[in-house]
């Protein structure tokens, strides 16, 4: 039999060819994708109790938000957890919680969803944009770079479920004396070095809106081993004090209302039961589709830490930019589910140049007037992040995958790259 090499580049299903994958894959909503009878009876019964908030109600004892809190603390291996409203919540929470306001500049990735930078602006400091390295997450080396004698923190964002650089980063806000903020909010799960997202930093932030690992549509959590910060984060998301804050040795200050109702406490303490065996699927269905590549000569992103990469997707990088469009429009054909990080001229707020009321320094007041360096948020703050953001394609996993899905996916983007990468 003739190796794939002898016989060339295969027929595409772009031009006719029956399409390697037998179906597409599904919109990515890991969390929701595995929603059953057990979200819906954890609802019902919060539903039917009538104790819709999480510090009273009829009813005694701990709720649902409170045991999700204690749940999450645990899967995370940290002390403490506050569950919130949104990523976004926590953010903010988590900022308020390490003190940081007008003044203060925050380290911030060029690939991240905006609210991680709006967060930092919403508060009052400033977000100064750092390069990403072929991990696409938070560069090291960025970021000392960006540093000044202004840089509170340090906010590194586990994007499409891979691990940022942890333990440089950790190292030099350590030696730095800044605190280390983690988004996890796309990366519910992963590890680095054997310890998990969110246990890193002095605080993490998590989110459960729909399109994450885990979700109750809307949510957020901050965990931290800190007990101070903790205090801080719950006196900040609930400003008016209906929560109990007795013991407490910090003092009360100007808060907001970022509590989690019960409804969505009892759903995302469902999801979270489900989040070993859908890191399982994912991680193996993700493993598979690298290996069955691997011999291509493309380059992959890098995982800094494959065991602890949640595997919701596989990146590579095209040799040239130009190639992409037709490389994803082939792997469509093939019922891949594919994407593209960033083009010239984008607006998608996953990227710097997407931030447009950043960009245009506009808040709710009027003009929003940085403390920072002019050129911590221009549209060229960033070459290389987008360079790099440029020639990569995004594949999808999905956690319902067959084992048909996996072999498809590698068949087809052989096929793909082959003939046109
Ligand atoms: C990296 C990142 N940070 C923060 C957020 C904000 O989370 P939320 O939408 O729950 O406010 C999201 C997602 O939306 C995100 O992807």
């Amino acid at each position: 039999m003739q190796s794939e090499e002898e016989r060339g580049p295969e027929r595409l299903a772009i031009d006719g060819a029956t399409p390697a994958k037998q179906r597409p894959t599904p919109a990515m909503y890991p969390g929701a994708a595995v929603m059953n009878a057990e979200e819906e009876q954890a609802a019902l019964a919060v539903a039917r109790s009538h104790r819709l908030f999480r510090y009273y109600g009829p009813g005694t004892g701990p709720g649902q938000v409170a045991a999700l809190e204690e749940a999450f603390a645990a899967a995370v291996g940290v002390p403490h957890a506050l569950a919130v409203n949104s990523g976004t919540s926590a953010l903010c929470t988590a900022l308020a919680a390490a003190g940081i306001g007008p003044g203060d500049e925050v380290v911030v990735p060029a690939y991240t969803w905006v609210a991680s930078a709006m967060a930092v602006a919403v508060m009052g400091a400033t977000p100064v944009v750092a390069e990403v390295d072929d991990s696409l997450t938070l560069d090291p080396a960025d970021v000392a770079r960006r540093t000044t004698s202004r840089t509170r923190a340090v906010l590194p964002v586990h994007m499409r479920g891979t691990p940022a650089d942890l333990e440089p980063l950790a190292a030099f806000c350590r030696e730095r004396g800044v605190a280390l903020i983690e988004d996890v909010a796309q990366a519910d799960g992963g590890s680095y070095r054997g310890r998990r997202l969110g246990a890193w930093g002095d605080i993490g932030c998590f989110s459960l809106q729909f399109t994450k690992l885990l979700t109750s549509g809307e949510g957020g959590l901050v965990t931290t081993g800190d007990r101070r910060l903790y205090e801080r984060a719950v006196i900040f998301h609930d400003g008016a004090g209906a929560g109990a804050r007795e013991g407490f040795a910090e003092p009360p200050f100007l808060g907001m209302n970022f509590r989690m109702p019960e409804l969505c406490g009892a759903v995302a303490l469902a999801q979270l039961r489900k989040l070993p065996e859908l890191l399982g699927r994912l991680r193996g269905a993700a493993a598979a589709i690298r290996d069955g590549i691997a011999d291509l000569g493309l380059r992959l992103r890098r995982l800094p830490d494959p065991a602890g990469d949640c595997g919701v997707c596989v990146v590579f990088f095209l040799p040239d930019a130009r190639r992409k469009p037709q490389v994803l429009a082939a792997l469509r054909a093939e019922r891949i589910g594919c994407g593209s990080l960033w083009d010239p001229g984008s607006r998608d707020a996953h990227v710097y140049t997407g931030w447009e009321a950043l960009m245009q320094r506009r808040a709710h007041y009027g003009p929003w007037r940085p403390a920072a360096p002019a050129d911590a948020l221009v549209p060229d703050a960033c070459p290389r992040s987008l360079e790099l953001l440029g020639r990569a394609v995004h594949v999808d996993v999905h956690p319902l995958f067959s084992d048909e899905d996996v072999e498809g996916t590698i068949r087809g983007i052989r096929r793909v790259v082959r003939a046109l990468a």
